[in-house]
């Protein structure tokens, strides 16, 4: 019967909760979905891989989130910032290896005024990138303003569609604000990027399926979505599973349902499984965001423990990638990587 779903969804890019829960639990039809997932991408996003540049500017973060190692109360992290020239000029060494996107992410960090950003995004967009945002909940005038300066992309995972489960993981976090800024973003003009966490503790399947339902609701030009890798330094150290094979089921069946827009192919999956992203590359991910911060920062910026590439250079992970891409026989893209919507 499943396998039947999922010949329906590749056909109408459609499924309903029951449906999706029913694949999420048959662990005997992977393959199968994976393979679907393959031929959806290849029909709608070709055999390009864009490549956006990441950038973590800031580990500081006034927020609390019970999963993530950048939460204020770790005390067991060595805090930095990166000035605004500094930003700057690792954007320009991500164009001089050709890259074509950038995407700024940090921890919720107030240092940074809108001013700041304005010049910082102002500055990148000076060379013909697009630059994608990460910077957390801000208010509709602050989205404008930076927008206004020329922001494409702004990535906000939703973590969870559960409210009751985000507000016991986030503590002081309001679910409604988070779908407040998504809306603003859409409205702004923002091509939105969301995305979930897979294995949060006490998460159910039926809450995944409602994630992979709102991503089509609210119909996301990117999803990132990755499995949730407890931290020793936070509250969810003891909560070990391995969920690596659920999230890229997540992922395949994100491809089904939404076939036009952008999905990477996550650092966190490639954490959990030394070859993570080119399984994903092969299940319906058609986006790798190589890291391009340099130095101890890289060590420093530590959302979880085993990420990789922490003693890498830009240079190498450029070449790395680029390697690992041509030997699955793809290419890669030479363009923006805006979503192009096709249905
Ligand atoms: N502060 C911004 C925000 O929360 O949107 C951006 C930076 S935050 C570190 C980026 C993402 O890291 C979050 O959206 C979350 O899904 C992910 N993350 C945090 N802790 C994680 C963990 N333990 N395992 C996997 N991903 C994690
Ligand atoms: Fe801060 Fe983002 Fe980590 Fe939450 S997930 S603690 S907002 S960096
Ligand atoms: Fe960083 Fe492979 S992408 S070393």
């Amino acid at each position: 019967m499943n396998i039947k779903l999922i010949e329906k969804a590749e056909k109408s890019h459609n499924l309903n909760k029951e449906e999706l829960i029913s694949i999420l639990k048959d662990s005997s039809i992977d393959k199968i979905l994976f393979e679907a997932a393959n031929r959806v991408r290849e029909k709608y996003m070709g055999d390009e891989v864009h490549l956006r540049g990441i950038i973590e500017f800031s580990n500081i973060c006034k927020r609390d989130c019970l999963y993530c190692g950048l939460r204020k109360s770790n005390d067991n992290i060595k805090r930095y910032r990166l000035m605004p020239d500094e930003i700057i000029d690792l954007a320009k060494k991500a164009v001089g290896y050709g890259y074509k996107s950038i995407v700024l992410q940090s921890g919720e960090d107030s240092y940074y005024t809108v001013d700041m950003l304005k010049y910082i995004i102002s500055s990148i967009k000076k060379l013909y990138i697009a630059v994608t945002l990460s910077l957390g909940e801000k208010s509709l005038e602050e989205y404008k303003a930076y927008k206004e300066s020329g922001a494409d992309r702004y990535l906000l995972r939703i973590e969870t569609t559960n409210k009751k489960l985000y507000e016991d993981l986030d503590p002081g976090m309001i679910h409604d604000n988070r779908k407040r800024c998504l809306r603003d973003l859409k409205y702004l003009g923002y091509e939105v990027g969301t995305g979930n966490l897979v294995g949060l503790p006490n998460q159910t399947i039926e809450s995944i399926a409602d994630d992979i339902l709102f991503f089509k609701e609210i119909d996301a030009d990117m999803i990132g979505l990755g499995p949730f890798i407890p931290n020793e330094d936070t509250p969810l150290r003891d909560f070990k599973a391995d969920n690596f094979t659920m999230s890229l089921k997540v992922m395949a069946l994100v491809r089904l349902l939404l076939p036009d827009s952008n999905v990477p192919a996550t650092t966190a999956m490639e954490s959990l499984n030394r070859n993570g992203r080119i399984i994903a590359l092969s299940s319906g991910a058609n986006v790798v965001m190589p890291n391009i911060t340099e130095g101890e920062y890289r060590k420093l910026y530590a959302i979880y423990p085993g990420k990789i590439c922490i003693n890498d250079t830009p240079n190498q992970c450029w070449n790395c990638i680029n390697g690992k891409i041509a030997s699955i026989g793809r290419t890669v893209s030479k363009e923006l990587g805006s979503r192009k919507k096709a249905i």
